[in-house]
Parts: C-alpha cells; sequence; structure tokens
C-alpha cells in the first residue's frame, strides 16, 4: 500500500476537501479483503499520507511551546527527532517515488519548463534543502540541551517553521492542480499505468 502514496496524494482531493470542511483529516474505512483496483488502493493508501498533516502539527506545537519559553524540553526535543525520522523516511520517500513514477509521465504529455511538472520537482528540491538545514539546527541545539540554548532554538524554529508551511502548501497544490493535472493528462488507463509503476519502485 504504501507504494502508492503519491498516488494518493495526487488524488487525494476528497480527503482536502474533507480536511477543509472539518477542519482534521478524516479516514474512511476501507474493505482491504475487497478486489483488488487502482482506485480502492488509493484510498488505503490515503491512510500513508495523513500522518504527514499530523507530524506537521505536532512540529509546530512543539516549536511553539518551546519559543515560549525561549528554551526546549525533554519531549519537544523527541518530537523534533521524530519529526526529522519520519522526514527523512517517509517524505524523502515519498518525493522519490513520485519522481520516478509520475512526474515522467506527466512531463511526457505536458512538458516540463513553465509547466507544474518543473513547479512540483522544484518544490522536492526545496523540501529536501530545507530537511537538510532542519537537521543541522537540531544537530546544534541537541549539542547545546543542558546549556541555554536560545538561538539555537530561534534557528531550528526558523526552518522549522518553513518546513511547516512549504510542505503543507505542497500537499495541497498536489491535491488540487496536481490532481486536476493527472486526471485531464493521463485519464484512467494513464492513472493505472502510474499505479503500476509505484508498485514496481516500491
Ligand atoms: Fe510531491
Amino acid at each position: 500500500m504504501r507504494t502508492l502514496t503519491l498516488v494518493s496524494a495526487v488524488l487525494a482531493g476528497l480527503i482536502a476537501q474533507v480536511s477543509a470542511q472539518t477542519g482534521r483529516p478524516r479516514v474512511t474505512p476501507v474493505d482491504a479483503t475487497g478486489p483488488a483496483d487502482p482506485v480502492t488502493d488509493v484510498e488505503r493508501a490515503l491512510l500513508h499520507v495523513l500522518p504527514a498533516w499530523y507530524v506537521l502539527g505536532a512540529l509546530e506545537r512543539a516549536l511553539d511551546a518551546a519559543m515560549n519559553r525561549n528554551r526546549t524540553q525533554a519531549a519537544e526535543r523527541a518530537v523534533f527527532q521524530k519529526t526529522l525520522s519520519f522526514f527523512r523516511t517517509e517524505l524523502t520517500e515519498h518525493l522519490a517515488r513520485e519522481e520516478r513514477a509520475l512526474l515522467p509521465a506527466l512531463e511526457a504529455r505536458v512538458g516540463r519548463f513553465g509547466t507544474l511538472v518543473n513547479v512540483i520537482a522544484y518544490d522536492h528540491d526545496e523540501i529536501r534543502r530545507g530537511i537538510d538545514k532542519f537537521s543541522e539546527a537540531l544537530a546544534a541545539l541537541r549539542a547545546k540541551a543542558s546549556a541555554p540554548h536560545a538561538p539555537e532554538l530561534r534557528e531550528l524554529n526558523r526552518h522549522g517553521i518553513f518546513l511547516v508551511q512549504y510542505v503543507g502548501l505542497h500537499m495541497a497544490k498536489e491535491d488540487s492542480s496536481l490532481a486536476e493535472m493527472a486526471r485531464r493528462e493521463l485519464g484512467e488507463e494513464g492513472i493505472r499505468e502510474v499505479a503500476r509503476r509505484l508498485r514496481e519502485t516500491a
């Protein structure tokens, strides 16, 4: 199921709409014993997209709490470390799978430069750079965890809030504009082909 995370991100407009209406994500239970079907697989894969929203929310809350007292506590540093682990694994894999299985199919249809394909690829590079900066800032903060570390916290906050906002906007962009482009340019057969490639690149 994890292999379909990216296709799900592209087609997850329904979840984005529900989230916008209710203020929080809502997952529809899926019958895992049902027949193999790309659309059903996409719905299942949504279960693996939603954690990103929770991780970003937890990161923002931990940063706010620490910034309010100008110092981190152990629980907040644990949130930062778990967030970095999520960025380094699930999120980074998400970007790579999308670049292998989805973007080439769209590029073949609409080209790259001056199109949404280039925008999405640029976003991915910015997210990777942001993760590296967040990682460096967290290492610096952890090295001074037992001493006053307001400057290190401010630096971590700067990169953390950037990722919260940038990754959030990127996912919203994929849920709306990229999903629309994929439906229009690839059609049902094209989407099935992307789903097949995602399985192969797991
Ligand atoms: Fe993406």
